[in-house]
């Protein structure tokens, strides 16, 4: 048989006619014809969207959100539906309800509104799909994320030899951190490799030391790694929830005289909670005198590496082995754009694997700088590219301008707050995040963590603005995290009106 027949017979099997392969992006005229209004319709979509709805949330209730999904059958059509069916139905399922970042009354978690810059990078970064694990599947876009990785160590201050990669968020970078950590006490101390060989018997008793208050993926890295949750060792916070250094001094001669062996520290630029940063340079030198790994996760805090302002908050992270930081945080990028870095390039070695299908030793040995080596990941989105244009359209004084806002608007909330009696507030921000409660005269203090419950769930399910509750020591507090530049102090004196108002709903009903 013929070539061509042998092909046809199998087509004819496969697939029955080509109606389909106009959705295959490609370069040719009507596929290009297909993204253009594709996409126009798409963006109509978002910017009607955004045009309808003022608040963060509608307030529609789960039951009411689930059951438009259940309703939706994939199978029902195996042919597909138009584009225009489908952004009907997404208005409906999704885009209704979503929660709108941008917000300036959305101040819960750690996510910020985003820069249209990054948008179009996203574009280019979704439609040539390049991968960024070697260079044959990335070119210019490997020397675009080497020049970010350059400017991120410049920033940090960490010697020339320094090293980086973007990874897919903070969990990821500070596993990372900790995975870096362990080998390197290993391979200092035992005679095994730890990337052949695994972790030693002992590695049971390897302990890592980081506040009472830091980030909970610490905790679920180090059960990923083999060590358990239970080797980390809280450290007592100060009164504004930073690392107590003579604490931190008491807890490691603790471990080792219970026999534990003490392999890092990991101190945080920005806690989730309370945007505290620990004293970097003092923990710095707590574990240079231990010759033990020191990381922070500056997931939060890393934003404020740009400010002229408020870089001086974060010194001391110069001396750190390894760092984490969430461009997606407080660099305004959208999800995900995260960076790992370690002060030191061989301590690549640790996680480089070669594969002779993707990054061989002798493409190593011709210089051509393949990822891979770098990254837990293998395929990986080109993520540097939205940082790219951010640098390239607004620049660092504009973008750590909105860093800024936020911390003012931070300082305006607590100034407001401890100027009043029916609140108590317990720390002082240090970057933008608030953490207090509603305190009113109920002669009942037992039911403070009733009413700032109630509170924080009443103002979500009304969806004119979404604020958060943490527990401080097993006592119920709400939470702003300011990370919006267009929030305005009138945003917050109406978040905090609410507060009040659906605070005063709890008592009338209880
Ligand atoms: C201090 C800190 N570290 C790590 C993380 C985890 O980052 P990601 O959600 O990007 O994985 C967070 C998330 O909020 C964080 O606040």
């Amino acid at each position: 048989m013929e070539a061509q027949e042998k092909l046809d017979t199998i087509m004819h099997e496969v697939i029955i006619d080509n109606t389909h392969h106009k959705h295959v992006f490609s370069n040719n005229i009507e596929s290009i014809g297909i993204y253009k209004k594709s996409m126009k319709k798409a963006i109509k979509a978002i910017g009607n969207h955004l045009k309808e709805r003022n608040t963060p949330f509608t307030g529609n209730s789960i039951s009411t959100i689930k059951k438009k999904i259940d309703n939706i059958h994939l199978e029902e059509n195996k042919k597909g539906k138009s584009l225009d069916y489908v952004l009907d139905e997404l208005k409906d399922i999704y885009l209704d309800d979503c929660i709108h970042f941008h917000n300036p009354k959305y101040i819960a978690h750690l996510n910020c509104p985003i820069l249209t810059p990054t948008l179009v990078a996203e574009a280019f970064i979704s439609s040539l799909n390049s991968s960024m694990d070697t260079y044959d599947q990335s070119t210019g876009g490997t020397f675009i994320e080497l020049k970010l990785v350059d400017w991120t160590i410049d920033k940090l201050g960490y010697p020339e030899n320094a090293d980086g990669i973007f990874t897919s968020g903070g969990t990821q970078s500070n596993m990372m951190g900790l995975l870096l950590a362990r080998d390197h006490y290993i391979k200092k101390h035992y005679a095994i490799d730890p990337k052949m060989d695994g972790i030693p018997a002992e590695a049971s008793k390897f302990r890592i030391l980081c506040s009472e208050v830091s980030h909970f993926s610490l905790k679920k890295n180090l059960s990923l790694l083999g060590l358990g949750q239970n080797a980390v060792v809280p450290v007592a916070v100060d009164p504004d929830f930073k690392m107590n250094v003579s604490a931190l001094k008491k807890v490691i001669q603790q471990q080792k005289d219970l026999g534990n062996i003490p392999i890092a520290i990991v101190g945080t630029a920005g806690t989730t909670d309370f945007g505290s940063i620990d004293p970097l340079a003092e923990i710095a030198s707590v574990a240079n005198e231990n010759d033990i790994w020191f990381h922070v996760d500056a997931a939060y805090g890393g934003g404020l590496l740009i400010s002229n302002l408020y870089k001086e908050k974060l010194d001391g992270i110069e001396l750190s082995d390894s760092v984490t930081i969430d461009y997606h945080k407080t660099f305004y990028q959208p999800v995900s754009s995260s960076g790992f870095f370690m002060r030191d390039k061989s301590f690549v070695d640790y996680i480089k694997y070669h594969s002779d299908y993707l990054n061989s030793k002798e493409q190593e040995d011709e210089g051509i700088p393949n990822m891979v080596k770098k990254s837990i990941q293998t395929t990986r989105r080109f993520d540097a590219l939205k940082l790219w244009f951010t640098l390239r359209m607004i620049g660092t004084e504009g973008l750590s301008s909105y860093m800024e806002k936020a911390i003012a608007n931070a300082q305006f909330t607590a100034d407001l707050l401890r100027n009043r009696d029916d609140f108590e507030i317990i720390h002082k921000p240090e970057i933008s995040a608030v953490v207090f409660r509603y305190t009113p005269f109920t002669g009942n203090e037992n039911s403070y963590c009733e009413i700032n419950s109630y509170i924080r769930k009443a103002i979500f399910n009304e969806g004119k603005a979404i604020i958060t509750s943490t527990k401080v020591y097993n006592e119920v507090f709400l939470k702003f995290t300011l990370l919006n530049p267009l929030t305005t102090p009138k945003d917050i004196e109406e978040v905090i009106d609410l507060i009040v108002y659906h605070g005063n709903e709890y008592s009338l009903k209880n």
